[in-house]
C-alpha cells in the first residue's frame, strides 16, 4: 500500500490518480474537512485523521510499503512541514517503508533566512537522508496548475499583476509531470537517493507568462507591474497587527524576489532519468483551457 498526504490537491491528487489508473493500493491522508470525493471514486483508501497529530501519522502508516509526502502546511510550517514529515520519516523506519518521496522546493538549500517553509524542507530532506530509508527527494519550481486560475482572470479581463521583477527566471513544472515522476520515483534505481531539481523544459521570464496567456487567449495583455518594495511596505505594516501572515509574505517575497529555474543540464538528467520529455507552461495550460 502507497499512503500519500496532500493527496486532495494539486501534485497528491494527480499522483493518486495515477496510482489508481495502475491499479495500485493507495491511502489517502484527508482531512474530514477535506474534499476527498474524487479520492473515493476511484477507490482509494481513505484514511481521516489531521497531520498535526502524531497518532493519526502512527495510525495511517501501518501496512504502508511506500509514502509520498505531498502536503503543505499554509501558516503552519512547523507543525506540518517539519513535525508531520519527520513523524512520517520515523513510522516509515518502523514499518520498514520501501521507499519514500518528499516534495520539498527548489532552493530550499539557500538558506533563506526569511522563508520558514525552506528551512523546514531542507532540515527534513537531510532527516531522511541520513533515516537509512531508500528515498526521493524532489525540488520543483512553481506549479503550472497555479496559473489556471490566473489564465481565466486573463481571458476575462485581460489582466496581468506582476509583482516583482518581470526579467526574474523560472522553470515552472506541468503538474502532471511531476505527479508522474513523484510515482515513477517509487521504483526507478535512478531515481533512488537522488535531490532532484524538477522544472519545466524552459527557461521563462516572469514577464513571459502574460505573454503566454496573450497568445492562448488571441488577447494583448495589460500588465500592472507591482514593485517589489510596496510589499515590502505592506508586509511592515501588516506585522503591527497579524505577525502569522507577515512570516507568510516572507515566504511570498522570497519567491518573488528571487530567480527559481532549473538548468538545462538539470533537465536533461530529469528527462533521462523518468525517460519522458516534460510538457511546456503553454501546452499544459491548452489542454486544461480546453483550446
Ligand atoms: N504549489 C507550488 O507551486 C509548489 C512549489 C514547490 C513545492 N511545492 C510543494 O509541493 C507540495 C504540494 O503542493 P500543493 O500546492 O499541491 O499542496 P499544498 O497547498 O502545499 O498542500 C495542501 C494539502 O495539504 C493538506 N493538509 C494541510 N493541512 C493538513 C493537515 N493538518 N492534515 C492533513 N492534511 C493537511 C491539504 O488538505 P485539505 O484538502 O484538507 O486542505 C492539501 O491536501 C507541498 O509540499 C509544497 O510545499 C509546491
Amino acid at each position: 500500500m502507497i499512503l500519500v498526504t496532500g493527496a486532495t490537491v494539486g501534485i497528491g491528487r494527480r499522483v493518486v490518480r495515477l496510482l489508481r489508473q495502475q491499479q495500485k493500493s493507495v491511502r489517502s491522508f484527508v482531512r474530514l474537512t477535506s474534499h476527498y470525493s474524487e479520492l473515493e471514486h476511484r477507490d482509494s483508501d481513505i484514511f481521516i485523521g489531521d497531520l498535526r497529530r502524531e497518532q493519526d501519522i502512527q495510525k495511517a502508516c501501518q501496512g504502508a510499503k511506500y509514502i509520498i509526502s505531498a502536503h503543505g502546511s499554509g501558516n503552519d510550517v512547523l507543525s506540518l512541514d517539519y513535525r508531520a514529515n519527520i513523524e512520517l520519516i520515523d513510522q516509515a523506519k518502523v514499518h520498514g517503508v520501501e521507499h519514500f518521496v518528499f516534495i520539498s522546493v527548489l532552493g530550499a538549500e539557500r538558506g533563506y533566512e526569511d522563508t520558514p517553509v525552506f528551512k523546514a524542507k531542507l532540515a527534513v530532506e537531510r532527516y531522511l537522508q541520513s533515516s537509512g530509508l531508500n528515498y526521493t527527494i524532489l525540488r520543483p519550481s512553481g506549479l503550472a496548475s497555479n496559473l489556471l486560475p490566473l489564465a481565466e482572470q486573463f481571458r476575462g479581463t485581460g489582466l496581468y499583476l506582476l509583482i516583482g521583477e518581470p526579467k526574474n527566471r523560472t522553470s515552472i513544472v506541468s503538474t502532471d509531470d511531476l505527479a508522474r515522476i513523484v510515482v515513477d520515483s517509487l521504483t526507478l534505481p535512478d531515481a533512488r537517493n537522488q535531490i532532484l531539481p524538477v522544472g519545466g523544459p524552459e527557461i521563462l521570464l516572469r514577464e513571459d507568462i502574460p505573454k503566454i496567456f496573450s497568445r492562448i487567449f488571441n488577447k494583448e495583455p495589460i500588465i500592472i507591474n507591482v514593485p517589489l518594495f510596496a510589499v515590502d511596505s505592506f508586509r511592515g505594516a501588516l506585522g503591527l497587527f497579524n505577525s502569522s501572515a507577515q512570516t507568510t509574505l516572507g515566504t511570498f517575497r522570497t519567491l518573488l524576489a528571487n530567480e527559481f529555474f532549473c538548468t538545462s543540464g538539470e533537465i536533461a538528467n530529469l528527462e533521462r532519468i523518468y525517460n519522458f520529455q516534460l510538457e511546456t507552461v503553454e501546452k499544459f495550460l491548452c489542454r486544461y483551457l480546453a483550446i
